[in-house]
């Protein structure tokens, strides 16, 4: 087992000898080391502590030294909302929005996620495989070490199949910690336009056995939207995931507030995810429940399509638990950099930028059900970290934005390249 220790490191971010997921204003607390060490074993962290003390502490240190003199060590990014398996681009879009129109309408024409759904039908399984392995290599040079995938680009039995079958295999094969959510009900395909009935049928009856059976997915989300799922079509679909052993994530209140929250408190959905339209009423609702899952914000979706950034500091101030996520796709976040996402947290939702970074490791990981594994600096959690280049401070990561601030990726235990 390769065991390596990186030294004199300027700064050992979110050290934490327990790790518990961190509701309201426990999200401020960023517990930082100066100058540090840590020691790998294998794929875990097996320790940390004080240049002072390590001779004291480890008598016998790893060959495998890394000088850290100057930067500044955190865990890797959890990023928790992604739909990077798809194919094609859709910067026509891009610029139809630029002209005026809106993702609402794009959508309606049957443009939007149909078009990624018509592309992704003309791709094989083995090429979906390579552009997502692809996505997989970049977004880890990024600094993330853990992941969620969602299907929804198939929308039919075999498309859907499709892509959890590419993330499974992206399970296998990645050093990446990847979860898996079934996204049939993302949008209506164009044969049931006018028969949802027919369509949430088949999700029940064609997809949802043979994702259960296979162990195709951990998660089944909706897209609880106007002119997408209805609430009471949005509740049926998760119910019946729940039935099939998959528990709740939920897309709602991007373009409106349609009920979507309390749903997901009632069905205790893991995650709550976009939140950009959050009303007085919603707020009250965050308030008054005794639901313990994860409020996931994608600031920069909501910068990509123009949406009021979702108040984050409301709900950090109602107690809940704010994590960070790219929300990956073609349409409304089409790359996956969460040092980006992080700089935007602070920018537009006005994060600290210890929030902002906890709310991308720890409670992103805890969004994914992985807090157990990823998301601080914990002895026996996964060694998936982030080394930076030299930089004055913590602030810095988030205010120097769009310039690479990562010197080196470690995913368990190993370097990547
Ligand atoms: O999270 N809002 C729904 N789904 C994606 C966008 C999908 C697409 O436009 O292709 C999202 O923003
Ligand atoms: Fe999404």
């Amino acid at each position: 087992m390769a065991s390596r220790i990186l030294t004199h490191i300027k700064q050992l971010i979110g050290t934490r000898e327990i790790s518990k997921p961190l509701f309201g204003i426990e999200l401020a607390g960023l517990p930082v080391l100066n100058n540090a060490y840590l020691i790998t074993e294998g794929e875990e962290i097996a320790g940390y502590g004080r240049m002072a003390d390590l001779h004291q502490d480890h008598p016998q240190l790893p060959a495998e030294e890394t000088d850290c003199s100057g930067r500044l060590v955190l865990p890797c990014w959890c990023d928790s909302h992604t739909h990077l398996v798809f194919a094609g681009s859709r910067e026509n879009e891009f610029v139809d929005r630029l002209r005026g129109l809106s993702y609402a309408e794009i959508n309606a024409r049957g443009g939007g996620i149909l078009s990624t759904v018509q592309q992704v039908a003309e791709t094989t399984e083995d090429e979906l495989f390579q552009l997502a392995w692809k996505r997989l290599g970049e977004i880890s040079r990024l600094g993330t070490g853990a992941v969620e995938i969602k299907s929804g680009y198939g929308l039919t039995v075999e498309g859907e199949l499709k892509i959890l079958r590419v993330i499974k295999k992206l399970k296998q094969k990645s050093a990446l910690s990847i979860r898996s959510t079934f996204l049939g009900a993302h949008s209506y395909p164009l044969a049931y336009r006018e028969n949802h009935e027919g369509y949430l049928r088949l999700i029940m009856d064609g997809m949802l056995p043979v994702i259960s059976r296979e162990k195709l997915a951990d998660y089944i989300d909706v897209f609880c939207e106007k002119g997408f799922f209805s609430l009471s079509e949005t509740e049926s679909i998760l119910k019946a995931g729940l039935r099939h052993g998959l528990k709740p994530k939920l897309h709602c209140n991007q373009l409106s507030s349609i009920g979507g929250i309390q749903t997901g408190i009632k069905l205790n959905a893991v995650s709550l995810d976009h939140l950009e339209v959050v009303l007085k009423e919603d707020l009250e609702s965050f308030k008054t429940t005794s639901w313990k899952g994860c409020c996931t914000l994608l600031p920069t979706s909501a910068f990509f399509l123009g949406l009021p950034a979702p108040p984050a500091r409301k709900l950090v101030e109602t107690g809940c638990a704010v994590a960070l996520a790219s929300d990956y796709n073609p349409g409304s976040s089409p790359g996956g950099n969460m040092n980006l996402v992080v700089s935007l947290a602070c920018i537009q939702m006005n994060l600290l930028p210890e929030e902002a970074i906890n709310a991308a490791t720890l409670n992103g990981a805890f969004a994914m059900e992985l807090d157990d594994f990823c998301g601080s600096i914990t002895q026996g959690k996964l060694a998936s970290l982030i080394i930076t280049r030299p930089m004055p401070s913590l602030a810095y990561m988030p205010y120097g934005i769009g310039s690479n601030h990562i010197d080196q990726v470690m995913i368990r235990g190993e370097f990547i390249s």
